[in-house]
């Protein structure tokens, strides 16, 4: 074997939203995890104060979880997609409606929360041409949105870092403004006062394309990945509003909402305002197996359901889109929230976690903190020329300290897994004070 090709060689993997050099100087690497816990190849205990990446809602390696895809793996490994099933897809979809706000009876399944924006923009691309006008084609977006990465998600999103590199992107895109006021709502416990104005920014932008060429209009209910942007009151319903007003389609992109993060089992349902179409995954499958779910209104579903009975009537789908293993795994995950009341455990325990974090107020460089459920973010004020440096190092001091935290920005992000025991907490909160306090 060639060096190049050695194992413990770090260099042929290209990681995914990674600084790869300052990585493979210094590896951070995981062996194993087990509930709130991941265990370093090193031998060191690392709290997860981010639950992976926003996915590991009930923990890790949750026995019923692990069992169901072992079994399913020797049972029916895997089963065609496109004309074909098997009835684990059909029992999930089942289950996931149930859980979904009421009229929104149909689910499509991907792989990820990228492919589940890029689903969810095509079916409202697809369902006005079905409904008889494809004249409406634009799609718009908010600044500071995080949609994933493919080209659909991409150009909706409004992380300038994450569309400057990639030329056009779609066309015929347009963003709202973001709702980040700092100025006003800093340190603001819940959702902030000021801001829902800025959805009538939405009426201005549909005036100047004309409201019939808008398809649909995506927003995350609570925007995660750009730094923990927490709706202004009312700011929801008003978006809600001038969708109906003028026949746009509301799309909740609710992957890192979705599945108990804010106390109920979708950020919908937790704000009172149900969109027309949703995107799901991460916590969908407990993070274990790749797999996304988008839900629909049943009007959109039903208006596709014309034509020839064998003609397929949306183009459109994944060689994985419902895999029975992670069929398996989904139904394993709800039934762990369900026996586990973790779809609404961070209601129940968000004042707490409130407390701890707006206790770090008074740390140095800490410049607005927000929250709501089980989600919490720190911003901190930038290194003067060095934008991110100062959270990264938190990062890696945190890591070194045995807490893994998320960094945006200058903003730091938690998530915990939704089993977040109240000592727990307390853990995550020392831990981050000594951090913070420690010349970052
Ligand atoms: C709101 C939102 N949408 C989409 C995605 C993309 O998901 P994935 O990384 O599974 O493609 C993410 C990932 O963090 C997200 O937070």
């Amino acid at each position: 074997m060639s060096d190049r090709v050695a194992p413990n060689n770090l260099e042929a993997f290209w990681m995914p939203f990674t600084a790869n050099r300052q990585f493979k100087k210094a590896p951070r690497m995981f062996a194993s995890a087990k509930d709130m816990y991941y265990k370093t190849v090193d031998g060191r205990t690392v709290l997860d104060g981010t639950a992976g990446l926003w996915c590991v809602n009930a923990g890790h390696c949750r026995p019923k979880i692990t069992e169901a895809i072992r079994a399913q793996a020797g049972e029916l490994d895997y089963a065609p997609a496109f004309q074909l099933g098997h009835p684990k897809a059909f029992e999930l979809a089942n289950r996931l409606v149930d859980l979904a706000p009421q009229g929104m009876g149909h689910v499509f399944y991907t792989n990820s929360g990228s492919e589940s924006v890029d689903t969810a923009l095509k079916i409202a691309l697809a369902y006005h041409r079905v409904k008889g006008q494809g004249e409406r084609f634009r799609l718009i977006g908010r600044e500071r949105a995080y949609h994933g990465i493919n080209f659909g998600g991409t150009s909706v999103g409004g992380i300038v870092s994450n569309r400057k590199m990639f030329g056009t992107l779609l066309t015929g895109v347009d963003h709202i403004p973001h709702t980040h006021l700092p100025e006003k709502n800093a340190f603001t416990r819940g959702q902030p006062e000021h801001g829902a104005d800025l959805a009538d920014t939405l009426e201005r932008i549909v005036a100047l394309h004309d409201p019939s060429t808008v398809a649909a209009v995506i927003v995350e209910p609570v925007a995660g990945s750009t730094g923990v942007l927490i709706p202004p009151k009312g700011y929801l319903q008003r978006l809600r509003e001038i969708c109906d007003k003028h026949g746009i389609l509301l799309i909740f992109d609710e992957v890192i909402t979705g599945f108990g993060r804010i106390g109920a089992p979708f950020a919908a349902e937790y704000f009172g305002v149900t969109p027309d179409i949703m995107t799901t995954a991460k916590g969908l499958t407990n993070g274990v197996i790749p797999m996304g779910a988008v839900f629909v209104r049943d009007e959109i579903h039903d208006a596709f359901m014309h034509g020839p009975e064998h003609m397929i009537e949306f183009m459109h789908g994944y060689t994985y889109s419902g895999n029975p293993i992670a069929s398996a795994a989904g139904l394993a995950t709800l039934e762990t929230y369900q026996d586990e009341g973790l779809l609404t455990r961070a209601k129940e325990l968000s004042p707490y976690w409130e407390e701890q974090l707006h206790s770090l107020k008074d740390c140095p460089h800490v410049i607005d903190i927000r929250n709501l459920g089980l989600i919490g973010a720190i911003e901190l004020e930038p290194i003067a020329g060095e934008p991110t440096k100062r959270a990264f190092s938190a990062f890696l001091k945190a890591y070194d300290d045995g807490l893994l935290i998320r960094t945006t920005g200058d903003i730091i992000a938690l998530s915990p897994p939704l089993i977040i025991s109240k000592a727990e907490i307390d853990e995550l909160f020392d831990k981050l004070r000594k951090v913070l306090m420690n010349n970052i």
